[in-house]
């Protein structure tokens, strides 16, 4: 029997703390949502978007504000006091990333960068790409380790992808096994996937990367959309390279990410340049006359966002004093009860209102829900429109393909043909919108999704508005809606 009753919220809520025995977390983070997170009721938002990026509390901002107002910072590097304070609050911040993923400095560098794709493209630009070498990647990486396959090809590497299949958009573990064993002539090899997708919220299995090193390879997992909400560990867990970015993690500040890479296979990278602050010493009278410097500071260009980075500790600290398993269960739970109401909304001709992309139950998902809604007679209502419409009551979802082409291709049934229409010479430049257009004309097919994520300020009050939100289309045609 469906618990959702849209007349009726305490109703509901009863049914859900009940059906997970949550009561004390769903009230722990209740007033967690009250206290630090107020702006959301106070100006009537439900705010879905959490693996676009997360939402800062209120006590962060002050703690952060105050640490401002009590130093006086420099550059760092220096040795007069207020450069020395700098070096501080960034030693800090990177102890604070050490900490918090449990990884050891004596094995792992923490490297700031400017976001994930910042830290991938450290990564892509520096790697032994070259004639014999293999960059293997999932289907549903996103378009920031997609592009690392643009300096694969210009060296000469092999790019080869896996895809994901339907219905649940994973990954086939024989074709991984194959594509890890099968490449064994390579020379150097990268092989990347997301810990969860940022389309489908799949987790993928970790023990593949032991598998992977056991064949050779350098594992690149992409944490961006998973370290929000799940426990990383890296004692437990040795990725090679490790690319994510801290607003989605506690939403302050933005323009701040890292790169947590293995010592071993930071080795192998060969930067193409260097920059100040990544060298120790560098003369303008000698060709190649530089020294770059070890660890994490050959890779940090130029001066690193100290003021900004005062700010990392702050927020990890205040991830840490939730806990993140907290945060797990918590969306867990409501995703859970978010895949059943979903799931069991039905138009009065008992055709179902919404089609969900990626697995329909939380055994290895995380809280990201791609759906399209359909109408009585199953065509799909225009994407767009249900993002303006979910506007006009300060429903934030996100509509789109998320930078991830890959899982909306198989979602959508996409072919290569169909692709290539968007691709062709004579119609470039092409927008994702005129894309969206010219295959929706040739095959009736929808390239656009819609996505739902919860994260650490959600509550059972957010999924319910938008459960109501989605139940107010019951009985309307698309055509009705509007485009
Ligand atoms: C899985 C994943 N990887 C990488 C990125 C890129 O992150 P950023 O845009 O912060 O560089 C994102 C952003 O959505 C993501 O979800």
């Amino acid at each position: 029997m469906s618990d959702y009753h849209p007349k009726d919220r305490e109703f509901a809520f009863q049914a859900f703390v009940d059906a997970h025995g949550s009561r004390n977390r769903t009230d722990a983070l209740g007033e967690l949502r009250s206290a630090d997170y107020g702006r959301l009721d106070r100006l009537g938002h439900v705010y879905l978007d959490y693996t676009g990026g997360g939402l800062y509390a209120e006590s962060q901002i002050t703690a952060h504000h105050e640490l401002l107002s009590d130093h006086v910072m420099g550059n760092p590097h220096s040795h007069n006091p207020s450069s020395l304070a700098a070096t501080h609050f960034v030693d800090e911040a990177r102890a604070a990333v050490f900490e918090f993923f449990n990884a050891d400095p004596d094995e792992y560098e923490v490297i700031f960068t400017a976001n994930a794709s910042g830290a991938l493209k450290l990564v892509g630009e520096s790697y032994p790409f070259e004639e014999g070498a293999c960059y293997l990647l999932s289907y549903d990486n996103h378009n920031s380790v997609n592009g690392i396959r643009e300096f694969a090809r210009r060296g000469g590497a092999e790019v080869v992808y896996v895809p994901v299949r339907k219905p649940e958009l994973r990954l086939d573990e024989d074709l991984i096994r194959r594509g890890l064993t099968r490449e064994s002539s390579c020379k150097h090899r990268l092989f990347a996937y997301p810990a969860q997708s940022n389309f489908s919220g799949v987790q993928h299995p970790l023990e593949w990367i032991e598998e992977a090193h056991e064949n050779g390879w350098d594992v690149l997992l992409d944490s961006a959309a998973f370290a929000p909400t799940n426990r990383l560990d890296l004692s437990a867990i040795k990725p090679d390279f490790v690319p994510l970015s801290f607003y989605k993690m506690f939403g302050y500040p933005t323009g701040l990410g890292a790169l947590i890479a293995r010592k071993e296979a930071l080795g192998k990278l060969r930067r193409p340049w260097f920059a100040g602050g990544t060298i120790t010493l560098a003369s303008v009278q000698g060709e190649g006359w530089y020294h770059l410097a070890p660890g994490s500071t050959g890779f940090e260009d130029g001066t690193v966002d100290y003021l900004g980075l005062s700010a990392i500790t702050i927020g990890l600290r205040h991830l840490s004093s939730i806990g993140i398993d907290t945060i797990h269960g918590h969306v867990t739970d409501l995703c859970d009860w978010l895949l059943t109401q979903m799931g069991s909304l039905a138009h009065s001709n008992g055709a179902p209102m919404v089609q969900i992309f990626g697995p329909e139950t939380t055994d290895r998902r995380g809280a990201t829900i791609a759906f399209y809604l359909l109408d009585p007679e199953g065509a799909v209502y225009d994407v767009q429109r249900i993002e303006a419409l979910a506007g006009e009551q300060l429903i934030s979802v996100r509509t789109g393909c998320f930078c991830n082409p890959g899982d909306g291709e198989i979602a959508h049934n996409i072919t290569r043909d169909d692709m290539a229409e968007c691709f062709d010479e004579s119609t470039v430049p092409v927008t994702y919108n005129q894309c969206q257009r010219v295959i929706e004309d040739a095959t009736g097919k929808v390239p656009n999704t819609i996505r739902a994520s919860l994260g650490i300020a959600s509550t059972f009050a957010d999924v319910y508005r938008f459960m109501e939100f989605a139940a107010s289309f019951r009985d309307r045609a698309a055509g009705d809606v509007g485009r």
